[in-house]
């Protein structure tokens, strides 16, 4: 760091301490005289109100903390004295509670930004990576912190999310009580939930400083996704991006306490204000709304994946890899391809089929009795049945869930395209849009009851289709993207981009 020449301060007392230990040249460098472009737009407020949101996380969680207890038959009694009793107990706990769905507003909005406009890509890459580490520590988190309160969700969530976990092959179960503390939701949980609740927040903060420290030494893209050529590109981050920020940040406290103050339940679950009790189960389990998505891909798997439909994939893969991912296929011709194509689909239809047979209700096969036969003759292939599938539905549902927050750590080597901003790639922008349209709908599929429809469609096939679009999104979609689509043409410079922005609005003038 800023060991080597420094400027002295004029102030004393600074100047005492920098040149013993140059914490203020370093600061200095970094967030005062550290040229950041100078075009950036509002979205790229939302990594200052991230940090923000942190920090107030980790406050008034302290505070609560204070007054917490840790056991099952006093957690929700305390939290009820916090709420009646501690002064200004309500103030720090609606701080706190909708504090967890501000910050994962701001990250969600962060991280979208950060896909629309290309800043994933080299050599961000890692800056990405450590940013995808973040969200996945947010999530262990806020999923622990929510058990904290002991309501109906607490428990009932809890138990449900820990239950998938014994989906995987043999070490699931172990898995489970190891999480647990025991067999089921008890006090072990809730001590353990409580420890790792105060840790990881920490944790998460020496994330972010590598985040930023990986930030700082690439320096920040920009809406243009071009890189900097010199000085007339970039302004100092102080004062420019320090009141920018600030704005931002006030605009977004206002929502904030509208939340707070006048609805700071409308985001939580009624049920969670009842008790814990283990013999009675809530009609509707769900988690809080920033998982609707991931729970409803977690859900959206509904059916056994057996050999079938197993090798069907596989082929399915390689033909991805092959003809998609690489510029030319190394081992396989296209006629091979061709009938890898068709032998994969065949086998996939094959395997879904026959495993959606074993839930067709039998009254109806009967009034059919032309699928009564297909489904008798695919139920008698050997290894069709349920128990013989190497991927069981539950397991399906669980590795689609960690598949697609996998996709984040991978996505700079799926999207290689040499244009980052989206404002240049109309296929990519119109294909990402869609995206973060199917994630608004799989959020509304995760907050229904698994049997519910919409218009007569169940909601289980757009949980399927919209489940579908997100890995098609990632797996095959950005790779073509990334080898076929013809861009817009780029400004030479953003001094030159922000300078004929200038010269349109003057002449409007
Ligand atoms: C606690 C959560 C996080 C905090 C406090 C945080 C903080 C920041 C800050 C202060 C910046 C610079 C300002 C800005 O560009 O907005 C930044 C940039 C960035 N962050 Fe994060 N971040 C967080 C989570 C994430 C996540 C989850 C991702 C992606 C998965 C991510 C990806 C990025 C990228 C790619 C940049 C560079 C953006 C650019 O230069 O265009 N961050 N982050």
């Amino acid at each position: 760091m800023a060991s080597g020449e420094r400027e002295p301060f004029q102030n004393t007392v600074v100047e005492w301490i920098d040149s013993r230990m140059p914490i203020f040249t370093m600061l200095q460098k970094e967030y005062g005289v550290f040229p950041a472009p100078k075009n950036f737009n509002y979205f790229w407020n939302f990594g200052a109100i991230a940090m923000f949101m942190l920090a107030t996380m980790i406050a008034t969680g302290i505070v609560l903390a204070m007054h917490y207890t840790a056991n099952t038959h006093m957690a929700f009694d305390s939290v009820e004295r916090i709420m009646r009793d501690v002064n200004g107990g309500w103030l720090i706990r609606y701080i706190h509670m909708n504090g967890a769905s501000f910050f994962f507003i701001a990250v969600y909005i962060h991280i979208f930004r950060g896909m629309y406009y290309g800043s994933y890509k080299k050599p961000r890459e890692l800056l990405w990576i450590l940013g995808a580490l973040i969200f996945l520590l947010m999530m262990a988190t806020a999923f622990m912190g929510y058990v904290l309160p002991w309501g109906q969700m607490s428990l009932w969530g809890a138990t449900v999310i820990t239950g998938f976990f014994t989906a995987i092959p043999y070490v699931g179960e172990s898995i489970q009580t190891l999480l647990l503390g025991g067999f089921s939701v008890e006090n072990p949980t809730l001590t353990r939930f409580f420890a790792l609740h105060y840790l990881l927040p920490f944790v998460i903060f020496a994330v972010v400083f590598l985040h930023i420290w990986a930030l700082h030494v690439t320096g920040s893209n920009n809406p243009l996704g071009i890189d900097t050529k010199g000085p007339q590109d970039t302004l100092p981050f102080h004062p420019y991006y320090t009141v920018k920020d600030t704005f931002g940040l006030l605009v977004f406290l206002m929502i904030y306490c509208v939340f707070i103050f006048f609805m700071p339940d409308i985001l939580g679950h009624p049920d969670n204000y009842t008790k814990a009790n283990p013999l009675v189960t809530p009609a509707h389990i769900v988690p809080e709304w920033y998982f609707l998505p991931f729970y409803a891909i977690l859900r959206a798997i509904t059916f056994n994946m057996n050999l079938y439909f197993i090798v069907g994939l596989v082929f399915l893969f390689v033909l991805i890899v092959e003809f998609i991912w690489r510029k030319k296929p190394v081992y396989l011709s296209a006629s091979a391809g061709w009938a890898m194509l068709v032998i994969g689909g065949f086998l996939i239809l094959t395997g879904f089929t026959g495993d959606s047979c074993q839930r067709i209700d039998p009254k109806w096969l009967d009034e059919n009795g032309g699928f009564k036969g297909l489904c008798g003759a695919l139920q008698s292939l050997p290894g069709m049945s349920a128990a013989a599938a190497p991927i069981s539905a539950k397991l399906g549902g669980v590795l689609a869930m960690f598949g697609s927050v996998a996709m984040l750590f991978v996505l700079p080597w799926l999207d290689t395209h040499p244009v980052r901003s989206a404002r240049y790639r109309p296929l990519y922008k119109l294909f990402f849009l869609l995206l973060v349209v199917m994630f608004l709908v799989l959020g509304y599929v995760g907050s229904q009851p698994a049997d519910a429809s919409l218009l007569g469609i169940p909601l289980i096939y757009l949980g399927l289709a919209g489940t579908g679009y997100y890995f098609g999104y990632f797996l095959v979609l950005l790779p073509l993207l990334s080898r076929f689509e013809k861009t817009k043409p780029l400004p030479e410079s953003i001094h030159q981009a922000v300078l004929s922005k200038q010269i349109k609005v003057e002449a409007k003038i």
